[in-house]
């Protein structure tokens, strides 16, 4: 990843002490963020801290076997990623190495010090420049573009800080690493440039999020939407679900651009992501998914300070793509791990702890990282970009008043809480619709009523009414049963059950069900308040609720979740329930 030069005059020193994944060195002038070699095997690493003459240093790849004395080598430069065409269909470590050629290096043995560009420096691009000689760009100015998958268009930007007066450019077949053209002052300019990825990039103005990140998952986009631009916080304990819903939202979502961060998470289920994603068709193009997107897989056998790095590399390259004018949706599984790698490493500065071991800036940096979510006008141009993020956390023991969790809703305005019990009866995604919620209702009800239904709004509000008054009733019914209950009320909680069941649960694995679009979550949310509206004013008629429930064309509802072709059986279904409803005495 860090192919600088080094300033030879200084930056070297040697190793001093050891403390798994952090070590110091003596002798070094180097700054904070720089990245170094570390020991006879050149380890990748990076300065976390200046101490008077010693430079302490998180190193990226396992640190066993190394020891005092060893060179210490500054590459002068911070931790950065390379950004062009190719990242699309990549599949990177924490550090941007791809997977790809790590194991042709390494073979099944991991060997260290292995070095490995980001990006392709053979493969050649067609790029077209749609800048001429004499035109005056500033940084994030679009200069040209690059067909980079059949489905996405890459736009070449002048590196954010950069500005000046094209002296030259051509159209025609490039490498990341040549030269398309100069600015008038003789700069370089190319289809590739590098981003240290713990600065955020700059964007022109922040927007409002104001529109839907469309999932095709019920729950989330009719009970509690994200916005793009937004970002979500998916706590949950042990098997509650984190990985599958992130995966549905990775698979599914209508984002232009996916970036999937496996952040510390066993192995093999990043291998289900490695070896699944690959074969995924996207629905809207019928074009493999992978066009769309970045993986970055950092499993929890893989050294801690790479997994710490991963969220940033993954940010960066999310807004790199926002500057561009996509909207782009960043999966994180899982932030705790996350956190752990900074305590982790924390304990190794021996730093004070603050909560649960985990370092007092724990809150900031899960902050300073939803921050860099947003819906923005970028540098160059008038096209907006969003970065929305999910950020998956993992409470130990489903505690959600742990550190991680209490820092991570401060700063996300949607909240999917997942729940142990809803796991264990089978409901699928086992999201609790009780404690749930999304602050982005209300700044989204005009796009819901314009592009779903004017009354969509109203149809939620119903929805929830009835499942928190059913909440209310369980207390009543758990004492004395539900026959105890008024007839309006059984049937609150009869369509309450409905809702549940014909509804908010979705089978992922499903062919049909594991893709919900807004229109069917539409009819599936009329056809069941119509079954509520029937059946009161059959009641107010003086109907038992026993007769109402033996009615049969409710029962059908369920099979409209499984069907591709809703419409014709959604009718069918009306038509059987109204007269159904018109025959009862
Ligand atoms: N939407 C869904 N539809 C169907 N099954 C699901 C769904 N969500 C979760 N499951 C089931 O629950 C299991 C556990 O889910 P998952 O692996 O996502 O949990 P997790 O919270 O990521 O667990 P861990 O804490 O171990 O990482 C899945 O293997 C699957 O069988
Ligand atoms: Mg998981």
């Amino acid at each position: 990843m860090a192919a600088q030069k080094s300033n030879p005059k200084e930056a070297k020193g040697v190793l001093y002490r050891i403390a798994g994944p952090v070590v110091v060195a003596k002798g070094i002038s180097a700054r904070m963020y720089d990245v170094v070699r570390v020991g006879n095997e050149g380890l990748m690493g990076e300065v976390i801290q200046l101490d008077g003459e010693k430079t302490v240093i998180q190193v990226y790849e396992d640190t066993s076997g190394i020891k005092p004395g060893e060179p210490v080598e500054s590459t002068g430069a911070p931790l950065s990623v390379e950004l062009g065409p190719g990242l699309l269909t990549s599949i990177y470590d924490g550090i941007q190495r791809p997977l790809v050629v790590l194991q042709e290096q390494m073979g099944d043995f991991i060997r260290r010090g292995v070095y490995a560009d980001g990006l392709n420096h053979k493969k050649k691009w067609e790029f077209k420049a749609s800048v001429k000689k004499g035109d005056k760009v500033k940084g994030g100015d679009i200069m040209g573009a690059v067909q980079e998958t059949e489905t996405v268009l890459h736009y070449v930007m002048l590196p954010p800080g950069a500005e000046g007066v094209i002296g030259e450019i051509k159209s025609g077949s490039f490498t990341v690493d040549e030269v398309i053209g100069k600015l008038d002052d003789g700069a370089d300019l190319r289809l590739s440039h590098r981003w240290p990825v713990r600065n955020p990039r700059p964007s022109k103005k922040k927007l409002t999020p104001e529109f839907p990140l469309v999932t095709g998952q019920r729950i989330f986009d009719a009970l509690f939407p994200l916005a793009k631009g937004g970002a979500a916080a998916i706590p949950g304990p042990f098997g509650a679900g984190k990985t599958v819903s992130q995966q549905q939202l990775a698979k599914w979502c209508d984002a232009d651009i996916i970036v999937y961060v496996g952040c510390g998470e066993r192995g093999n289920e990043m291998t289900e992501v490695l070896k699944e994603f690959p074969e995924l068709i996207d629905p809207k193009t019928g074009k493999p998914l992978m066009n769309r997107t970045v993986l970055i897989a950092n499993t929890s056998n893989m050294p801690v300070a790479a997994r710490e790095a991963s969220i940033y590399t993954g940010i960066t390259i999310a807004e790199y793509y926002r500057d561009m004018g996509y909207s782009v949706a960043i999966m994180a599984d899982s932030t705790s791990r996350w956190a752990e790698a900074m305590r982790e490493i924390s304990s190794r500065l021996e730093e004070m702890p603050g909560e649960e071991g985990y370092p007092a800036y724990l809150s900031t940096r899960l902050a300073e990282f939803y921050e860099r979510a947003g819906r923005v006008i970028p540098m160059g141009g008038d096209k907006e970009g969003s970065v929305t993020i999910i950020g998956a956390v993992s409470p130990p023991g489903g505690d959600f008043s742990e550190p991680v969790t209490q820092s991570t809703l401060r700063v996300t305005k949607t909240f999917w809480a997942l729940d142990a019990k809803l796991a264990q009866r089978r409901h699928f995604p086992s999201i609790n619709w009780l404690t749930s919620y999304s602050l982005y209702l209300d700044t989204m009800e005009p796009w819901f009523a314009e592009h779903v239904a004017k009354d969509w709004r109203s149809l939620i509000r119903r929805f929830m009414g009835l499942l928190q008054e059913e909440e209310k009733l369980q207390e009543i019914v758990q004492l004395v049963g539900s026959d105890a209950l008024p007839e309006k009320q059984q049937l609150v909680l009869e369509v309450a059950r409905m809702i549940r069941e014909y509804f908010l649960q979705q089978n992922a694995f499903h062919e049909v069900d594991t893709y919900c679009e807004l229109k069917k979550s539409e009819q599936l949310i009329r056809i069941i308040l119509k079954f509520e509206e029937l059946a009161g004013s059959a009641l107010d008629a003086g109907i038992r609720i026993q007769k109402i429930l033996e009615t049969k064309a409710r029962t059908r509802i369920p099979e409209l979740k499984f069907e591709k072709k809703y419409v014709p059986l959604i009718e069918d279904i009306r038509k059987q329930m109204e007269q159904e409803f018109s025959s009862l005495k």
